[in-house]
């Protein structure tokens, strides 16, 4: 292993005395160069992840970081993980993390990552600014292809514009990470690479990341939390993001139990995000949407929507009452390959805070629906006569802007990328005193959350399934059951 002197001098982490410029040249950048780099957020002012691969393994995972681009003065090591895809030529993929440390909270950063065998290019983002007093700007869309990835091009410029804080890709990734012995997925994430080394970029996990029980989301992308970032959530500035996997209801053959472990994690996440003043906007995100007015039956069937209302012979309880109870403020989903904006709604019922400001204390959840990024499924219809909660859809392709200007005003915005990037919706959400929406209601929100923990330690194969067999006159052995194990009723 060749060993480069000029780091030699550098015995203590964070320590490193910095050299001329020459280190930001690559060194042997075609033996095993860094590629796919993607930045995500800890949830830690102070700190940034970075995910990398390499064809090959390397011995080490190094990150040379700093403020000064030409000095990149400080030099952590990661870790790396052997990724062995699921498909029978079992392609293997060396993936590596870091996390920068001791950052300066809104401060502009320079890095490069790799090892001697190869460096990448100096990429740069601004760390997260701390506190809540602050107006953070969100890119937010979904369902984004590595063929058709009709607004990758201007959400790279604007990012570089230095125009968001965060970027939110809510699920559908490459179509799909894992084709073509996961090609695909190195195509996507090489193409995203100049957009995504240079902003924190947190994702939602999609229906199109569920081969080999999602193994590609999980290794590829670094959250925060230890769900394998199937569920997390990050307080940016005033706003609580709170990100789940709607995929737990519709790949059942990996397991129910996940939907319940979610479930439980939420209400207690959303109970903390609602207590802590600090949080002035309560969002939540996932893939599939509650409402929509496309012509899709499984998703867009408002009545029957399985995520909205549960599974109840599976005792699988539906998210929108639990939304609803825990005071959020907005739900950002996608899996539609358009945009639609709804009017505030609960329970498919249109709830305006007024006749003529809808939004200015709206009374329920005002849902985004952003899946027009583009990908080689191309757009998706809207029905010809929408609902009464759809506000405005477009089947233009496209991105969101969200910016949380303060605790009492949000902004979104959709920019059409079939129009030359013009705004082709915006709208403001207002509160008149900032705090929980005016129908957050604890005491309902705390039964909701006793019944889930009887639901928790419930199993469900001798619960309503016993039932309903029994109804039908094939009742289980009752011998079969374990006594230690809670029983209903
Ligand atoms: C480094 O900073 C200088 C001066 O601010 C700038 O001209 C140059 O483009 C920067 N280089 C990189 C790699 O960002
Ligand atoms: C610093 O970087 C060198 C490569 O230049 C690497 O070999 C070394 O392990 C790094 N040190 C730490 C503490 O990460
Ligand atoms: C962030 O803000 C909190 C509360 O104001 C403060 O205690 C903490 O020291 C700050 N952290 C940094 C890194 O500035
Ligand atoms: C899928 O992955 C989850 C989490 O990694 C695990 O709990 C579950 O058992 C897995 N399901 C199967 C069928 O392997
Ligand atoms: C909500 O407000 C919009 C815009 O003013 C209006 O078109 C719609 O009919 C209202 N819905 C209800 C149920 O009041
Ligand atoms: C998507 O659009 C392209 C270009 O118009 C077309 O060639 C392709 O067949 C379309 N794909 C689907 C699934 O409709
Ligand atoms: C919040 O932001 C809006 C829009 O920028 C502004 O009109 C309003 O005065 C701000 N409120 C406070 C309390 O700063």
């Amino acid at each position: 292993m060749r060993v480069n002197w000029r780091w030699s001098v550098c015995s203590v982490v964070l320590l490193c005395v910095p050299y001329s410029s020459a280190i930001l040249l690559k060194t042997n950048p075609e033996e095993n160069a860094p590629e796919q780099i993607h930045l995500s957020w800890s949830g830690n002012p102070t700190e940034m992840y970075v995910t990398w691969a390499t064809p090959r393994a390397s011995a080490v995972s190094s990150v040379r970081f700093g403020m000064d681009n030409k000095t990149l003065t400080s030099n952590i090591s990661g870790e790396s993980t052997t990724f062995v895809d699921g498909a029978v030529a079992h392609k293997v993929r060396y993936i590596h993390r870091a996390t920068m440390q001791y950052l300066q909270p809104g401060n502009r950063y320079y890095y490069q990552v790799g090892s001697d065998a190869g460096w990448s290019d100096v990429y740069s983002f601004r760390s997260i600014r701390n506190g809540s007093d602050w107006s953070p700007r969100l890119l937010v869309y979904g369902d984004m292809g590595a063929v058709n990835a009709r607004s990758l091009q201007q959400m790279t410029k604007e990012v570089l514009e230095d125009r968001y804080d965060l970027v939110l890709h809510v699920g559908d990734f490459a179509y799909d990470l894992p084709t073509r012995n996961g090609d695909v997925g190195d195509e996507f994430l090489r193409n995203l690479e100049p957009l995504a080394a240079n902003i924190p970029y947190m994702t939602v996990v999609g229906n199109h990341e569920e081969k080999f029980n999602f193994s590609h989301y999980k290794n590829r992308f670094t959250c925060p939390g230890d769900s394998e970032g199937m569920f997390y959530s990050i307080d940016v500035g005033p706003l609580h993001i709170t990100v789940i996997s709607t995929e737990f209801y519709f790949f059942l053959r990996y397991g129910v139990q996940q939907i319940y472990n979610q479930f439980y994690w939420l209400g207690n996440d959303l109970q903390k995000a609602a207590a802590k003043d600090s949080n002035a906007w309560i969002f939540v995100a996932g893939h599939r949407p509650l409402y929509c007015s496309n012509p899709d039956i499984v998703d867009c069937n408002p009545k029957g929507n399985i995520f909205r209302k549960g599974i109840p012979l599976l005792m699988i309880p539906g998210i929108e009452d639990l939304l609803y109870e825990s005071g959020v403020d907005v739900g950002i989903w996608a899996h539609e390959h358009s945009y639609e904006r709804t009017w505030p709604v609960y329970d498919l019922k249109v709830l305006n805070g007024s006749a003529s400001e809808p939004y200015t204390d709206p009374e329920g959840i005002v849902h985004i629906i952003t899946g027009s990024a583009g990908c080689q499924e191309n757009h998706t219809r809207f029905n010809p006569h929408p609902y009464d909660f759809s506000a405005f859809h477009t089947t233009d392709y496209g991105f969101t802007r969200m910016t949380v200007h303060n605790r009492t005003h949000l902004q979104f915005e959709q920019v059409s990328d079939d129009k030359n990037y013009v705004v082709v919706d915006s709208v403001w959400v207002k509160k008149t005193s900032p705090g929980r929406p005016v129908w957050y209601r604890e005491k309902k929100r705390k039964q909701l959350l006793e019944e889930m923990e009887r639901i928790r330690n419930y199993d469900r194969f001798n619960g309503p399934l016993v039932r309903s067999r029994a109804r039908y006159g094939h009742p289980r052995k009752p011998a079969q059951q374990d006594p230690k194990k809670p029983q209903r009723l």
